[in-house]
């Protein structure tokens, strides 16, 4: 049954793990996977998960399964951390369920698309983060893209965007990202968010919020602002979350997806078809990420806490754009990257092409996804002078 099978290439972006770790050049710099790293180079975790960790170690009293919802405490925080004192959560019509991390609900998201219309496209971003393509096309949902980002201008295309979106079916599903746009780190302000609500209204498409990085952007409240603009006035959104970035939570695979229905009774009933697609994938989520979301969420000094911990990673990211542009200007690039510090988040594309990309790789030990995607977080005041002189050198 095996011998006919091909080896497939690494994931364009967990391949980079391997490939980083196994490098043992001592000035190796990892802007691959975006995860949040400290100026040493490590991925802590934070102070507010080890106090909801003892407390969980102390009081947990039983591992008998969860159910297919997950944590109810953890839903109805989550529902709150992402929108607010919101409308929706008095005429309770929206539900959350708890989800292997943030693709695990993409998953869900994209097989509850599917049961609802079998025969339905979903709009990406051009370009979008590289494995959505594969996990809706897994799903069975045909996957189109509408213009995003301008390579050439390094800002958004915003009228192609539209152009695009104005003609997309009604009942079509649009994916949008709630900030920190993962790859380009170009985000909707506040007027283009109400543009594109308008026309979801008019045109009747569906959004699919992926929202990875809520706090890694300008704030938690700023960046929630599109889900609870389209929450507000939109009859039907769905929103995938992850406790990934913003908790620090990485490998213990936490996140959550709301449905937001027109009323309770068809919330319940949609409710029902998300856990019958949870039952037949992995039929419950794992627990303890939840339990310490919601200890954390639950308590106003670990809440308190984890604010002060995120706005230090938010912040320490801007700073290393700053950093990054200045470090290139002081050896000597001319190509303007000044972009760099008006985008958000996580990540921001280089520019550079992808042969230029292969011989940071390979000459420099500096790693980055193959279209100049750098994770923004892996910059230090240790790396930065090798980093911008290498790509000063590379680009030459
Ligand atoms: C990324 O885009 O680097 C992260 O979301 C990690 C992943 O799973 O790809």
């Amino acid at each position: 049954m095996f011998e006919h099978l091909k080896a497939l290439p690494a994931d364009p972006i967990l391949g980079l793990i391997n490939a980083c770790n196994q490098d043992d050049n001592p000035n190796k710099i990892d802007l691959g996977v975006g995860v949040y790293k400290d100026d040493s180079g490590h991925t802590p975790i934070l102070q507010c998960v080890k106090t909801a960790e003892q407390f969980r170690t102390d009081n947990e009293t039983s591992k008998v399964y969860i159910g297919p919802t997950g944590d109810p405490g953890f839903n109805t925080q989550m529902t709150r951390l992402i929108f607010g004192e919101h409308q929706i959560i008095d005429q309770n019509r929206s539900r959350t369920v708890s989800t292997p991390g943030g693709t695990g609900a993409l998953r869900v998201a994209a097989e509850f698309i599917k049961a609802c219309k079998g025969d339905v496209t979903i709009w990406v971003s051009n370009p979008t983060w590289a494995n959505h393509h594969g996990l809706f096309n897994a799903a069975g949902v045909k996957v189109e893209s509408y213009p995003y980002y301008d390579y050439e201008n390094k800002s958004l295309d915003f009228s192609a965007m539209m152009a695009t979106l104005a003609n997309v079916g009604a009942g079509d599903i649009v994916l949008l990202h709630a900030c920190c746009h993962n790859p380009s780190g170009m985000d909707l302000n506040v007027e283009q968010w109400q543009q594109v609500t308008a026309l979801a209204k008019e045109k009747g498409f569906t959004p699919l919020i992926d929202m990875a990085y809520q706090g890694f952007g300008q704030g938690l409240t700023e960046d929630a602002y599109g889900p609870r603009l389209m929450a507000n006035e939109l009859p039907e959104v769905l929103l995938c979350s992850s406790c990934s970035k913003n908790f620090g939570l990485y490998r213990e695979r936490i996140g959550a997806f709301t449905v937001i229905a027109k009323d309770s009774t068809t919330a319940d009933i949609a409710l029902s078809v998300v856990l019958a697609v949870v039952r037949s994938i992995y039929s419950m989520p794992p627990a303890h990420g939840a339990a310490l979301v919601n200890t954390i969420l639950s308590s106003e000094e670990l809440t308190s806490q984890w604010h002060d911990e995120l706005a230090i990673m938010r912040k320490r990211i801007a700073h290393n754009r700053q950093m990054l542009v200045e470090k290139l200007i002081v050896n000597g690039v001319d190509r303007d990257f000044s972009f760099i510090t008006r985008q958000s988040g996580m990540f921001s594309f280089l520019g550079i092409t992808p042969a230029q990309v292969e011989r940071l790789m390979k000459n420099y030990s500096i790693y980055m996804v193959g279209s100049s995607r750098i994770s923004i977080a892996g910059i230090s005041k240790h790396n930065v002078d090798y980093l911008a002189k290498s790509i000063s050198e590379v680009i030459k």
